[in-house]
């Protein structure tokens, strides 16, 4: 479904991500982890459209999308959340979620078939029902959390881009993220997923791919890579939470 060849992204002098090749195929979940300025989200950046790579090639599904804007990438069916969970501050929870109705699908759709998509869609990720019609700046961060998700799945991804989305969740909260994630791929969507918390990690992924200073320095099934010594001299080693 989405094949990534040789991409890289250079930022002035330093190559934030450097000749990174990744697959992945449907109803798949891979879980992309490495230390802080790896090139995590310069990577899912490209994938999106939100930056262009230097060089290398993108493929989905069958078609390139190399260098293509943010707004086409998503019609082909690719949505992204964001690291730091802010959107459009002054709508409501649902007028934020039909933004991704209206403009993310490669189809017209009216306002009221938009509202009845955000309102269920909200509903899927377990939006509370009474704070649909709360100003996004008055929602915590859980709540914005689950909009964003819901924004991003009103566009009706084929794959789903989640950027340390259980960041700043607790534990509890992290267990639902992973059961909703699971469930999201239930519904026929593959996931590229960076996160921290390797519970996380381990519980949804297929596989993980290890990126360390803009480089692929491991890929394989989970068990594998938390096994791999490259990877955990350079991430595991560090990782209070592990
Ligand atoms: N717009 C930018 N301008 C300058 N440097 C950047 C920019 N975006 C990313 N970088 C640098 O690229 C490297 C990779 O960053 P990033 O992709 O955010 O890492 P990660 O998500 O793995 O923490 C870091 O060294 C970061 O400082
Ligand atoms: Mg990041």
């Amino acid at each position: 479904m989405l094949v990534v060849q040789g991409v890289t992204k250079q930022i002035g002098g330093l190559r934030a991500v450097n000749g990174v090749d990744l697959s992945l195929g449907e109803n798949e979940i891979i879980g992309l982890v490495g230390p802080n300025g790896a090139g995590k989200t310069t990577l899912l950046n490209m994938i999106s459209g939100i930056s262009a790579p230097t060089s290398g090639k993108i493929t989905f599904c069958g078609e390139e999308i190399t260098g293509l804007k943010a707004n086409q990438i998503c019609k082909k069916g690719i949505a992204k959340t964001f690291q730091i969970a802010e959107s459009f501050p002054g709508l409501s929870a649902q007028e934020s979620v039909m933004v991704g109705a209206l403009f993310g699908k490669p189809r017209k759709t009216s306002m009221a078939d938009a509202r009845k998509e955000a309102a269920s869609v909200l509903d899927f990720v377990g939006f509370p029902a009474e704070k649909m019609q709360t100003t996004v700046k008055n929602l915590n961060v859980v709540e914005l959390k689950r909009v964003q998700l819901a924004r991003a799945l009103a566009s009706q991804p084929k794959l789903l881009l989640l950027d340390e989305l259980t960041t700043g969740l607790n534990p509890k909260e992290s267990k639902e993220a992973v059961e909703l994630i699971k469930k999201i791929r239930d519904t026929g969507v593959s996931i590229l997923i960076i996160e921290h918390v390797m519970s996380v990690i381990m519980g949804v992924s297929n596989r993980i791919v290890v990126l360390d200073h803009g480089e692929k320095i491991a890929e394989g099934r989970p068990y594998e890579v938390v096994n791999n010594q490259l990877v955990i001299d350079t991430y595991l080693g560090d990782l209070h939470a592990f």
